[in-house]
């Protein structure tokens, strides 16, 4: 137990920021206030100004934007778990005493543990969470998830949370666990104290009555645990750990199983549970999402990964520097304790475009951190998923007519367990489709374990015009197809056009925001056709889907002047950047390099819009762009932005190769390959270090889908090479680079891969960390 006062020396070293972002850091109060009601709200502030700083009322330091929350997450050697389920709020004398009398001893589990005890322990005891086992699992939840449908159906009136989302996890979770389901409503009570007494902040009055309930919890554990052992073929996880207890002690210890049986209970329903109800809260209260839902039941998968990223069930995690360390622009010293908010992670702009917006047809919504990252990601998620999909696939399907009734929603006060403790619905039970259709009742879709295949997830827009933009380019203005406003995006962002048999991102070119998006379509004679595709088929009217906006060549706005380098149809995204530079007030110049003027489009907009900022390079008017001295006579805090040709961005690469890192900013337009010729590619094998597996790559697959089909995380985005999201590192084995991301340094050291594309030398085995 660690009394926080003792850590506010943590302070001593902060870089005390200057008002009023100081006044903010020091107002923070994750017990009361903006925090609670809505945390990822309250560090927007913190988000776009301050995204590392100390809270002198918490004794914690507060980190809040994507990257630098996937860094820490990432390295659970510099930033330790250790403090994952340490009392935030130290327990008083007179608790200790309490809980001291129940002979209380909470010690590490898996989620706090150091390595390297942790990662042996994670693989001992993984193959029970792996996906062929997780298959079994469907057909009980959706039978438990029936029998309290089945209950309430005709009622009319329901608190989803008691009726069904409570309980059912809870079922879950015990059946999974191999734990008799003795006592609902007394583990019920149990592991509210135990949250409570985690992440809460109790009064010294209500200490005494939680220490109570605790130590109660932590005997009624045990008692469990003697239970179980007379069992020795008992079936579940906790009868595997208690199996793995008496083979390899050392690895598997007493006080790890019986702090072990404590911990998990609440990490494996209390999360669902409140994951659920805020799931259902948020899509009853975004009735076109819902309503897309009951329509079209595929969209099941990817909608409850943007419940988990928009109202996630776990906002914030805890940390422990072992060693001084640099998070962003702010040196940690060694011992500092840090509240990482994935709830505003999960909202971070620079992540997410437009985070704000509910959306379900979102493609990188998996990427939200509510399950936590790296070597401590919840080994659970898989199981969490399932539940989820199978609760909203059942009351989408039989009472698609659900509405909120009129409630307030209250919370459990802490830092890091957020979902309503009541949902009430209601509906006319009249109206209930399998009155009239009774079938509808036992339907079922099986969605195979894991996270959404990003194949699946579009959203469907219409074209609202087609023109010609200038010679061989295509303009084209797309509308949601059912008249809905497209989500906002930002100066760089891209989509993913998918048409006939083809998959192209183009960027957005503008006008940005406005609902609609408008592209420009360069003819590719000697391309791989898909261009060509669209300039013969595409006309107005006509329905295509479409993947994103994302963001991978974003503006940093910070910098003081830009340069902006445009060659040929490289123009789209360098176009949305000025406008918005121009908008901000900020000093730039756009270079825009092409065949000859007829060839160049955008040009009159250009020419209007940005009139002298614009310098013009038409080759066929012997003009050409100087990019050295554009290079040499860069001012300082100035950055550069490039998109064009591969002649172009390789000689502005090698240009710049002196100056700092972050000045030059480029986007190809083509990832390094044509994709896998699985006639040349040779299999090989993958051995994972971390979960103790050997997959096999086959030819026709990459190691991103080989991981993927395994049950194993890896976030993805372009999936060409482009973006860098799918890297993992790499132990051992020679690697064939493939990507555009890695630096001629870092191939060289063969430590890093993108897996979305890269492989094997030779067929050789690869070992992954
Ligand atoms: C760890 C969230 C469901 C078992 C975690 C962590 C988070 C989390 C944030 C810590 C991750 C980190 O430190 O990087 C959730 C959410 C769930 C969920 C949001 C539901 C929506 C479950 C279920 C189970 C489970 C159903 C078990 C049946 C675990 C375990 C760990 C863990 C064993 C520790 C992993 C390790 O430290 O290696 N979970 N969880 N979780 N979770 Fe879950
Ligand atoms: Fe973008 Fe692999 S997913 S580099």
């Amino acid at each position: 137990m660690v009394d926080r006062h003792a850590n506010a020396g943590n302070h001593a070293g902060a870089q005390v920021p200057a008002c009023p972002l100081a006044q903010k850091a020091a107002e923070f109060d994750a017990f009361s206030g903006p925090y609670q009601l809505d945390p990822a709200e309250a560090l927007r502030w913190s988000r776009d100004q301050l995204p590392v700083f100390f809270s002198p009322k918490l004794g914690y330091w507060i980190v809040s934007r994507y990257e630098d929350i996937k860094s820490v997450f990432r390295d659970n050697i510099l930033f330790s778990p250790r403090n994952v389920l340490e009392k935030i709020t130290p327990a008083t004398p007179e608790a200790m005493e309490v809980l001291k009398g129940y002979g209380y001893a909470m010690n590490r589990t898996m989620v706090n543990e150091d390595e390297p005890v942790h990662m042996e322990r994670r693989r001992a005891l993984m193959d029970h969470f792996l996906p062929e086992h997780l298959e079994t699992k469907q057909e009980m939840i959706r039978r438990l998830t029936r029998e309290k449908v089945d209950a309430f159906i005709d009622r009319g009136r329901v608190d989803l949370v008691d009726a069904m989302l409570y309980e059912v996890p809870l079922n879950v979770a015990l059946h999974f666990l191999g734990v008799p389901e003795d006592d609902i409503q007394v583990l019920r009570n149990f592991s509210v104290a135990h949250s409570i007494n985690t992440w809460g902040k109790p009064t010294d009055a209500q200490q005494l009555a939680i220490a109570h309930d605790v130590g109660r919890f932590w005997q009624y554990a045990g008692k469990i645990i003697e239970k179980m052992k007379r069992e020795p073929n008992g079936t579940g996880w906790m009868h595997e750990t208690i199996r793995k207890n008496v083979e390899m002690p050392e690895i598997v210890p007493d006080s790890y199983v019986h702090s072990m049986m404590m911990a998990i209970i609440v990490a494996a329903h209390e999360t669902t549970s409140l994951a659920s109800a805020n799931m259902f809260k948020t899509l009853l209260g975004h009735r076109q999402a819902w309503e897309d839902i009951c329509a079209d039941p595929s969209l099941i998968p990817n909608a409850v990964e943007e419940c988990l990223r928009y109202a996630g069930s776990i906002v914030a995690w805890r940390r422990q520097t072992t060693a001084p360390a640099r998070l962003g622009d702010v040196d940690l010293p060694e011992g500092a304790k840090l509240l990482i908010v994935q709830a505003s992670a999960n909202r971070d702009p620079r992540h997410f475009e437009e985070p704000d917006r509910f959306d379900i047809y979102r493609d990188n919504a998996v990427d939200h951190m509510t399950f936590g990252y790296g070597a401590h990601q919840c080994m659970g998620k898989n199981i969490g998923r399932m539940e989820m999909r199978i609760f909203l696939e059942e009351i989408s399907r039989r009472l698609p007519h659900l509405r909120l009734a009129e409630q307030e929603f209250a919370y459990m006060v802490n830092t890091s367990f957020r979902g309503p403790e009541h949902v009430w619905v209601e509906w006319d039970p009249d109206l209930n489709p399998e009155r009239t259709r009774p079938a509808l009742a036992k339907g079922e879709i099986r969605f195979p374990v894991g996270p959404p295949a990003r194949r699946d997830i579009a959203r469907k827009v219409c074209v609202r015009e087609v023109r010609r933009e200038a010679e061989g380019v295509l303009g084209l203005t797309l509308e949601d197809a059912r008249g809905r406003s497209l989500p906002n995006w930002s100066a760089g962002a891209h989509v993913e056009l998918c048409i006939g048999p083809y998959d192209r991102k183009y960027s957005l070119c503008g006008p940005a925001n406005a609902g609609t998006y408008e592209l420009a379509i360069l003819l590719e004679e000697n391309g791989r056709g898909g261009s060509r595709y669209i300039h013969r088929t595409v006309k107005p009217g006509m329905e295509l889907r479409l993947r994103g906006p994302h963001n991978l060549f974003r503006l940093d706005e910070t910098a003081t002047g830009f340069v902006l380098i445009a060659g040929g149809i490289g123009i789209t995204p360098i176009l949305a950047m000025a406008d918005r530079l121009k908008a901000l007030g900020k000093d730039y110049r756009v270079h825009y390099c092409g065949r000859g003027r007829s060839a160049m489009a955008h040009l009159e907009r250009l020419e209007r819009d940005h009139q002298d900022r614009l310098t013009i390079y038409a080759k066929d008017a012997g003009q050409r762009a100087d990019l050295e001295s554009l290079v040499a006579g860069l001012p300082a805090g100035c950055q550069i932005y490039a998109c064009g040709p591969e002649r172009m961005i390789a000689a502005l690469e090698d240009l710049a190769a002196d100056l700092p890192e972050g000045v030059l900013h480029v986007e190809h337009f083509t990832s390094a390959g044509p994709g896998l010729d699985p006639v040349n590619e040779k299999a090989f094998e993958i051995e994972l270090i971390d979960s103790d597996l050997t997959l096999r790559v086959a030819a026709d697959e990459t190691v991103l889908d080989a991981l993927l089909a395994a049950g194993i995380d890896v976030p993805s985005d372009c999936r060409e090479g482009l973006c860098g999201s799918c890297e993992v590192s790499v132990a051992a084995g020679e690697i064939e680079h493939r990507d555009r991301v890695l630096s001629r340094a870092e191939r060289l050291e063969n430590r890093r891969m993108m897996t979305c594309c890269s492989r094997s030398v030779e067929g050789q085995s690869l070992k992954l960390a």
